[in-house]
């Protein structure tokens, strides 16, 4: 997500830090902004927008220079994008200023104890809690900068890559990392501080990157010193040779976005029920539920809106809920809901879900649904979207940008929101036994590992892509919860290769597409050992039979698939309702191995746009 940006050396640091943050630009943000020391005092611009209107903000200054400084692009998490919320942030005494990236999850209850200690806050990030807390550490302690940073990120439960300079002593800046990344690199008595080393690439290829719970000082004509947060321990810096390119930087070293996007997968689901599924406490906690709560277990049905994958998302939803939580749910497409004039009324909830959060025919549904009078939730990964701002109540998935038209990571982390929604409602309903409830939360808890596993198959599937890149035609059957990934399934095939790909029921198949199978016709079957599995393997024979070609998706260690399919590719198991989060991950590689086997424009396919933002 976003990006970090710092200087300290000879160099004016502003054009260092701008141009830093126009190559992070491709993580995709909200907001800019950049503090620096002049010599004197810390100069600061921030804006709501682009890294160009930050630019020509700082064009209107009288001046904008000195030889340390940091820069940043939001992505916002914690109140809306606007120049207020932007980074960096100043402490109360305005001596201390930060940038960060992550989330800083036990900020409310943090925040609270800094306002009885009189502090105030003139944003709504996290981060500006985390910067306070560190002067009030120092102050109270009389510490160092780097140990105040180093208590307070002790206090402090979530995500971060931080970078924080003091007025007082403009000589350093201290760094630190747990679960977001940064780098440092290593110049000529100057160092440079980012997300990833392409901003500073072209002037140092030496670079340190800092590990999870770690923080470092970094002084001038100092050697680097980094050190455990938790137990002070110091760790000696290895300083790594780059060997690769602007390009190959951005894309974290793989080829393509969609499938960095793939890989961030156990990453990104983990973000998504991160500060929410609280297993120690066996509670799911989301204040968009919680804060409606009545009108949730009030409602006569759940009504759920979107497009594309995002609907996709939206009919797993619709088998979890219905199964769980026991009301009705009814899933639309958002462009034909809008003109068909629907029976709708306050009783009614409606689930808009939306990666970019401004996709018009969705929009256009929350309006018409608001109109109705029923009650709107929104399920975005965008913060502060059109959608996140148009519906009463919502949650994000927190996802980090997706790049990549084709929607893989924004999929998956819609399905972990929506079942933690299922969740939290059954719970509330007394739909689920206590037990029950418990195992679904410690099953959702491991999904990450096991996507991780999935993509081991990653090599499989660029086999199997190997051989079916030239069909012109596939098919991909599920049922029960994995119906929809083999929609799904079709999607990415369509979106990225441009072969012709159908998805069904795999009990429809009988009922006309059997009539196009013939030996030329490869066909993703996901036929994990749950509920209806001997009723799948009944069509897997069928397909054989006449002479299909069979790329099955089956439970580790299934033996009769095995037998009867040309190809397996395993997940491993898993509840039933949560399979989706492992089926979907060999479908989107296959399709992503077939388009680069093509040729294809594989991050921006043709006739595509990442944000459908017209009807
Ligand atoms: C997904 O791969 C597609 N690019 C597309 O179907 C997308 O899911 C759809 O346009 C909805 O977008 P949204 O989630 O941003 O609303
Ligand atoms: N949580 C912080 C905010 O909302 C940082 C977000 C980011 O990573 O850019 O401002």
């Amino acid at each position: 997500m976003c990006g970090i940006v710092g200087y300290i050396g000879h160099r004016e640091a502003y054009p260092v830090i701008l141009k830093g943050l126009q190559r992070l630009e491709y993580r995709g943000y909200d907001s800019a902004g950049i503090a620096l020391y002049d010599g004197n005092e810390i100069i600061l611009s921030k804006t709501k927008g682009k890294v160009a209107d930050l630019e020509s903000k700082v064009s209107n200054l009288p001046s904008f220079s000195g030889n340390l400084g940091i820069g940043h692009t939001r992505w916002a998490t914690h109140g809306v994008p606007n120049d207020e919320n932007s980074h960096p942030h100043f402490s109360n005494s305005g001596d201390l200023v930060i940038i960060h990236n992550g989330i800083i999850e036990n900020y409310s209850a943090l925040k609270k104890e800094l306002i009885k200690r009189g502090y105030t806050f003139s944003s709504d990030t996290d981060t500006e809690v985390l910067i306070n807390l560190i002067e009030d550490i120092q102050k109270n302690s009389n510490l160092k900068l780097g140990k105040a940073v180093q208590v307070a990120l002790n206090q402090v439960v979530g995500a971060y890559a931080i970078a924080v300079f003091d007025v007082k002593k403009p000589n350093e800046i201290v760094v630190a990392r747990l679960g977001s990344p940064l780098a440092i690199g290593v110049g000529e008595n100057e160092f440079f501080i980012a997300s990833d080393a392409s901003p500073f690439i072209e002037y140092t290829n030496n670079a340190v990157y800092l590990e999870d719970e770690e923080m470092a000082v970094v002084r001038l004509k100092k050697p680097i010193k980094i050190r455990k947060i938790k137990d002070d321990s110091l760790v000696s810096p290895y300083i790594q040779e780059l060997k690769i390119n602007l390009e190959q930087i951005e894309k974290g070293g793989y080829d393509h976005f969609m499938l960095k996007e793939i890989f961030e997968q156990p990453h990104a689901i983990k973000d998504t029920y991160r500060g929410r599924l609280l297993i120690d406490e066996g509670i799911i906690k989301m204040a968009g539920i919680e804060d409606n709560m009545g009108k949730f277990l009030n409602a006569n049905r759940i009504i759920i809106v979107a497009c594309g994958t995002s609907w996709h998302a939206g009919l797993v939803a619709e088998y979890i809920i219905e199964d769980l939580v026991r009301v009705p749910v009814e899933v639309e497409y958002a462009s034909e809901f809008r003109y068909r004039n629907p029976v709708i009324n306050d009783k009614d909830i409606v689930i808009a879900i939306s990666q970019s959060g401004e996709t018009a025919d969705t929009l256009a549904a929350i309006k018409l649904a608001k109109e109705k009078g029923a009650f709107v939730f929104g399920v975005c990964n965008v913060v502060g979207s059109t959608i996140s701002r148009e519906t009463h109540a919502g949650a994000y998935t927190h996802a980090g940008p997706e790049i990549g038209v084709a929607s893989t990571k924004a999929f998956t982390t819609q399905i972990t929101v929506l079942t933690l929604i299922a969740l939290r409602l059954a719970k509330a309903k007394g739909t689920m036994s206590s037990t029950d409830f418990r195992r679904h939360l410690v099953e959702l808890e491991t999904i990450p590992e096991k996507v991780e596993e999935v993509l081991k198959s990653d090599a499989l599937s660029k086999e199997i892509a190997s051989i079916y890149k030239d069909a012109k035609n596939f098919l991909y059957l599920g049922r029960g919860f994995n119906f929809p990934v083999a929609l799904e399934g079709a999607l990415k095939l369509k979106e990225i290769s441009y072969i012709h790909a159908e998805g069904y029921p795999a009990a429809e198949m009988k009922h006309g597409p059997i009539a196009l199978i013939d030996e030329n016709m490869p066909i993703a079957v996901i036929a994990t050992k749950y509920g209806h599995y001997e009723k799948v393997v009944s069509n897997i024979q069928e397909i054989k039979s006449r002479k299909g070609k069979i790329i099955a998706v089956v439970t580790k260690g299934d033996e009769q698939v095995r037998d009867l399919a040309d190809h397996v590719i395993e997940v491993p198991e898993t509840l039933e309702l949560l399979s989706p989060l492992l089926t979907t991950i060999p479908l989107q590689l296959l399709s992503y191995h077939i388009a680069v086997m093509l040729g294809r424009n594989v991050d921006q396919p043709r006739n595509l746009a990442k944000s459908v933002t017209v009807e």
